[in-house]
């Protein structure tokens, strides 16, 4: 199994979202570890669960001081237990744009409502108001805007007619807890999903000039030009011949700079069965932290290569402005 992926889980409260996490961490295959547990009230009750189980735990009141300041203490010691992903389980605080920033894309929150519905506090009366039929919960990326970031995945729970908010907010912590820890490993996991990574080249190769889909030998592909004379520029290879990596396939320059990528930086490039003979890349897909504008660049330079000069031209005159 790849290494797990290291969170740490931010509360303010009783932490049932953590202790919830952090149960579903000893499950086999569980694909993250919690490598800490911090809050902005000492006394939440879910810092004992957690250091009682042996995880290091970290408080820090924000009484009297700044907003930036109290983040920027959080955040060193985010950054001092190791931990890759920020997890919000609770942690009523509104985050500074800059520690938000610092965190983006590696930072999740789970919000008790059908997210765009309901931001903020008091999600269960509200909905009950409304009468609406259900209520929920997300989990969502973070940013800037109070719970605001693309959703990750929704769980809804039907309200029953004598629902108050405290019933009502009860039954979807049930729901909560089942989410969370799943679309936790499923995030955490996403660089070792065929559909994520596919979806990706896709995005990229599709926004290159002229550049249309063809698959070829049951392997997604792309070209440029017409769909009738185009040229492939790449290939998304999943593990078509076996091989220990998803990857992409792009063209470089001859063997000599194929051979030295390979060479020099396996843990990102191989030569591809069939295709490496005639100076094509493998690039690998499922390793966390790709550089996605590496990749993007790449892209771009097996298009260019592949390219009617016609095209490459005007592309040449229009990158001047
Ligand atoms: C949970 O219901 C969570 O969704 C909510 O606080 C509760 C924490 O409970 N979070 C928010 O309202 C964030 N806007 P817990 O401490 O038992 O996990």
């Amino acid at each position: 199994m790849a290494e797990k992926a290291k969170i740490a889980i931010l509360i303010s409260g009783s932490g049932s979202n953590m202790a919830a996490l952090l149960y579903h961490s000893k499950l086999p295959n569980c694909p993250y570890e919690i490598v800490m547990v911090g809050s902005n009230k000492p006394d939440a009750g879910g810092l004992s669960i957690a250091a009682a189980e042996g995880i290091s735990i970290f408080a820090h009141p924000h009484k009297g001081m700044t907003r930036e300041a109290h983040d920027q203490i959080m955040h060193d010691a985010v950054i001092k237990s190791g931990a890759d992903y920020i997890i919000l389980a609770g942690y009523m605080r509104i985050l500074s744009a800059q520690f938000v920033q610092k965190w983006d894309g590696r930072m999740l929150n789970i919000h008790p409502s059908l997210l765009p519905k309901y931001k903020g506090l008091h999600t269960h009366q509200r909905a009950i108001d409304a009468g609406d039929k259900f209520g929920g919960v997300s989990v969502h990326l973070v940013t800037a805007e109070l719970d605001d970031g693309p959703i990750l995945g929704q769980c809804k729970v039907a309200i029953l007619p004598d629902d108050n908010a405290e019933s009502l907010a009860k039954r979807i912590l049930f729901a909560e807890h089942q989410l969370y820890p799943h679309i936790v490993c499923e995030y955490v996991s996403r660089f070792q999903n065929p559909k994520y990574l596919l979806d990706k080249v896709r995005a990229l190769a599709l926004a290159l000039p002229q550049s249309h889909e063809r698959e070829s030998h049951g392997s997604e592909g792309w070209r440029v030009g017409s769909e009738k004379s185009g040229k492939y520029f790449a290939y998304f290879n999943n593990r078509h011949h076996g091989e220990d990596h998803i990857a992409l396939l792009v063209k470089t320059s001859g063997m000599d700079e194929l051979l030295s990528l390979c060479e020099n930086q396996p843990d990102i490039y191989f030569k591809p069965a069939y295709y490496g003979a005639s100076g094509w890349v493998a690039i690998i897909l499922n390793r966390p932290n790709v550089d996605w504008e590496h990749i993007a660049t790449w892209m771009q330079r097996s298009w260019r290569s592949v390219a009617p000069k016609s095209m490459t031209k005007l592309m040449d005159i229009a990158e001047q402005f």
